[in-house]
C-alpha cells in the first residue's frame, strides 16, 4: 500500500523550498501518496484557522508530515497567528523530541530539543493589573521521556551527552537535571555531563566542534538550534525531525518564512531537503534512500551554492541538481 505524506507548504518561502522536495520525492522509487494540506498563514486567509480540523485529520492519519514555514508580517499582531497552528499540531501528534543536526564547516553535532512543554505551553495569561505571563512548566516524565531518546541517540554517537539547563536559577532545571541524571544508570556506555544554557550558548559559537548530542528543553533549544545552524553556514541549511512514539513525525526546516527574501526565487532548499532525508530515514524506515538524498544535497551545495552560502544557484538551479544526482545514483 502507498504511504501517505501530508505536505503543508505554508507561508513565505514554506511553498518554495516544499516545491523542490516535491520534484525529489517524485525522482524516488516509493510508492507515495503524497497530499498537500492548508496551513498557518496561507490557512488562516482560507479557513480562518491556522491549523483547520481537516488539515489536522490528515495529519493524525498520516505516516509522515512534511512542513515547510510558517508566519510572516501580514499576520504579525493579529489574534490568530500561523505560529499557532504549529504549536497546536506538534502536541496533537505529540512530536516531543526534535532533533536538530548541525553538520557542516567541521561541525557536526545534534541538538534534541524538548517540542511539547515548557514556556511554549505552561499557563499564560495577563494579571488585573496589566503583567503579562508565560510559565515554564514540565512534569519529570516529559523530562524522562526525551532525555531517555537523548541518551539512546548518544549511544549510536560519541556516547557523549550533553543536559543543558539553567539550574542555577530555575526550579524547572534542577528537576532536568536531576531527573537526566537519575537515568543515566541505565546508559553506563553514555558520559553524561551538565552545562548553563548561557556558557553553552558562547561555546557554540567559540568551539562549536568540540560538542556531540546536546539535550535540551523548548525555548533553549529554539534559540541554541538557530546558533548552531549559524556557525554550519546559516538557517538555510538546518533540517529537524519532531519524533514521538510511534505515530506521525513532522519534518521540517530550522528556519522560518524568510519574508525577506520571499518571493524572489532565491531561498536555500538544504534545509527542506535534508529535512525530507530525515523523513526517509525515520519516517519511511528508507535508511538507504535517506543516505543517497543527503548524498546528492552535499554534491549540490558544492556545485551550486545557493546566494545565502556566497552562490548564485536560485533554489530551483538547487533543487534540480539535487534531482539529477538522486537519479544518477539510483541508476549507478
Ligand atoms: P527566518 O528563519 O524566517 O529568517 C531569518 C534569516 O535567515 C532571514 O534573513 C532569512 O532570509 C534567512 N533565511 C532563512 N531561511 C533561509 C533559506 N532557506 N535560505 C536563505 N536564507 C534563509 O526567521 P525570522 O525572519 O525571524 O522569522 C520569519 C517568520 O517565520 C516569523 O513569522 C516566524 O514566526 C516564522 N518562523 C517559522 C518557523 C517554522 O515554521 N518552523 C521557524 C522559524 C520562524
Ligand atoms: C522553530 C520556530 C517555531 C518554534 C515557531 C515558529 C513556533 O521558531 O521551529 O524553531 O519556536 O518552535
Ligand atoms: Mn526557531
Amino acid at each position: 500500500m502507498a504511504r501517505r505524506i501530508v505536505c503543508l507548504p505554508g507561508d513565505g518561502i514554506g511553498p518554495e523550498v516544499m516545491g523542490e522536495a516535491l520534484q525529489v520525492l517524485a525522482a524516488l522509487p516509493l510508492e507515495l501518496d503524497v497530499v498537500e494540506y492548508a496551513f498557518g498563514g496561507a490557512a488562516i486567509d482560507a479557513y480562518g484557522d491556522p491549523l483547520p480540523p481537516s488539515t489536522l485529520e490528515a495529519c493524525l492519519e498520516a505516516d509522515a508530515v512534511l512542513l515547510g514555514a510558517v508566519g510572516g508580517p501580514a499576520w504579525e499582531g493579529a489574534h490568530v497567528r500561523p505560529e499557532a497552528g504549529l504549536i497546536g499540531l506538534r502536541r496533537a501528534l505529540d512530536v516531543y523530541a526534535n532533533l536538530r543536526p548541525a553538520l557542516g564547516q567541521g561541525v557536526d553535532l545534534l541538538i534534541v530539543r524538548e517540542l511539547v512543554g515548557g514556556l511554549y505551553y505552561g499557563a499564560r495569561g495577563t494579571r488585573a493589573d496589566g503583567t503579562v505571563f508565560d510559565t515554564c512548566e514540565y512534569h519529570p516524565d516529559q523530562v524522562a521521556r526525551l532525555a531517555r531518546r537523548a541518551f539512546a541517540i548518544a549511544q549510536t554517537r560519541s556516547g557523549r551527552l550533553l543536559s543543558v539547563d539553567k539550574s542555577n536559577v530555575l526550579d524547572t532545571s534542577r528537576m532536568w537535571r536531576r531527573v537526566v541524571s537519575e537515568l543515566a544508570a541505565e546508559f553506563p556506555d553514555v558520559e553524561l555531563s551538565h552545562g548553563l544554557v548561557d556558557s553553552v550558548a558562547m561555546g557554540l559559537v567559540m568551539d562549536p566542534y568540540s560538542f556531540d548530542v546536546l539535550v535540551m528543553e523548548n525555548t533553549f533549544g529554539d534559540i541554541l538550534s538557530d546558533v548552531a545552524a549559524g556557525v554550519t553556514g546559516g538557517l538555510g541549511l538546518a533540517e529537524s525531525a519532531s519524533l514521538g512514539d510511534g505515530g506521525p513525525g513532522i519534518f521540517e526546516p530550522v528556519h522560518g518564512s524568510a519574508p525577506d527574501i520571499a518571493g524572489r526565487g532565491v531561498a536555500n532548499p538544504a534545509g527542506m531537503l535534508r529535512s525530507l532525508a530525515l523523513m526517509l530515514g525515520h519516517g519511511l524506515g528508507e535508511a538507504e534512500l535517506a543516505r543517497t538524498l543527503d548524498a546528492a544535497i552535499g554534491v549540490a551545495l558544492e556545485q551550486a551554492p545557493t546566494v545565502d552560502l556566497g552562490g548564485e544557484a536560485t533554489t530551483g538551479e538547487f533543487g534540480a541538481m539535487v534531482v539529477d544526482e538522486v537519479r544518477a545514483r539510483l541508476a549507478a
